[in-house]
């Protein structure tokens, strides 16, 4: 059989954490003939409950499992890996401001990125879920200068497959029905979701919804602000639809895709200044990806486009004024 994958996550005992290290066990995330061997990182308070997701993932035998590690010290976390999906993050508490949210994450992902730079596999593919989780991989990032500085991704395809089930349920059709679906920007509400390149049955979705007031007022916001209605509704944060965004993104990014979100380092596409780690439509192919090219932006895309990358860059300038990159 082939030699087993190191996938290591972050922030194991969280709950997305619970919802994503058995999918990951079960195959779902490379593929059902690639073995995978587990590394949870967590801090110390939160071992032991690592430690019975560990019990739980033994206890479903699952046949592609080739082992379990559990500590609190990245180094060994990250030693010799290959897939690393940073979950673990600090949130936003009640009276924080966004200088003390960034310097508390910066605490996380540079030591993260270091250790990173300095065990990963030669293949090594981050994926930052961990929010602000666009400036967070910036983060990393700065502070892995061995690895190629496109290996790091944050996560905006838990937007994508939302806006796809908005669009879907609008014009009563099958989500498979929908291609070329596109987030730009920050994960965060700025985020703009995009109709005007997204296709329903090779027709453009925008003319499809023929409704602007419906794209304008509805959709994109709902979009956006889906992770608040989900915390209103749950009374706790979206959890298994974030495991199952994060297996999809990097299932994608390794398998191949024709059109999907991710966001990425720019290089300067569609006026996002190069560098930022922003959400752009890309398709993968041989383990990479690459920006698609050559999309026509109106005015309207325009402007929603760049008020989400001014958010990156004021994110941006933020972790660099507190010397995090
Ligand atoms: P959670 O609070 O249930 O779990 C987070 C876990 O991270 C905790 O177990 C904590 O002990 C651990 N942790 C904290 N610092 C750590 C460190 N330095 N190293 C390792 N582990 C550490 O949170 P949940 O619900 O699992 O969410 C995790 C993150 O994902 C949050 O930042 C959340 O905002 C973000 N998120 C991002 C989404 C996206 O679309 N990009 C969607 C949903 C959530």
């Amino acid at each position: 059989s082939k030699p087993a994958v190191k996938v290591t996550v972050t922030g194991a005992a969280g709950q997305i954490g619970y919802a994503l290290l058995f999918r990951i066990a079960s195959g779902q995330l490379l593929g059902p003939d690639v073995p995978v061997r587990l590394s949870l990182l967590e801090i110390p308070p939160a071992l032991k409950a690592a430690e019975g997701t560990a019990m739980e993932l033994d206890d479903c035998a699952f046949p592609l499992l080739a082992g379990i590690d559990i500590t609190d010290d990245a180094k060994r976390a990250f030693d010799g890996v290959n897939v690393a999906m940073l979950v673990g993050a600090r949130p936003r508490t009640k009276g924080m401001e966004r200088g003390d949210l960034l310097e508390a994450n910066g605490g996380i992902f540079k030591p993260q990125g270091e250790a990173i730079n300095a065990g990963a596999a030669d293949d090594v593919r981050v994926l930052v879920v961990g929010n602000p989780a666009n400036t967070n991989a910036l983060i990393a990032k700065a502070h892995a200068p061995d690895v190629p500085g496109e290996r790091f991704t944050a996560m905006t395809r838990l937007d994508h497959n939302r806006a796809l089930s908005q669009l879907a349920a609008k014009l009563g059709v099958a989500v498979t029905d929908i291609a070329k679906m596109t987030i730009w920007g920050n994960h965060s509400a700025t985020q703009y979701p995009d109709l005007f390149h997204a296709e329903v049955g090779g027709q453009s979705a925008a003319a499809a919804v023929n409704d602007d007031a419906w794209l304008r007022d509805t959709f994109i916001p709902t979009v956006a602000k889906r992770g608040a209605a989900i915390i209103e509704a749950r009374g706790a944060s979206s959890a298994a639809s974030a495991a199952n965004a994060a297996v999809d993104h990097v299932h994608d990014w390794v398998n191949g895709t024709d059109w999907t979100s991710m966001a990425v380092v720019s290089d300067g596409s569609y006026g996002v200044p190069e560098g930022l780690i922003s959400s752009f439509p890309v398709r993968c192919a041989d383990g990479k990806w690459e920006i698609v090219q050559g999309l026509e932006i109106d005015d309207f895309s325009r402007e929603k486009i760049d008020a989400s990358v001014a958010e990156l860059t004021e994110e941006r300038d933020a972790v660099r004024g507190l010397g995090l990159i």
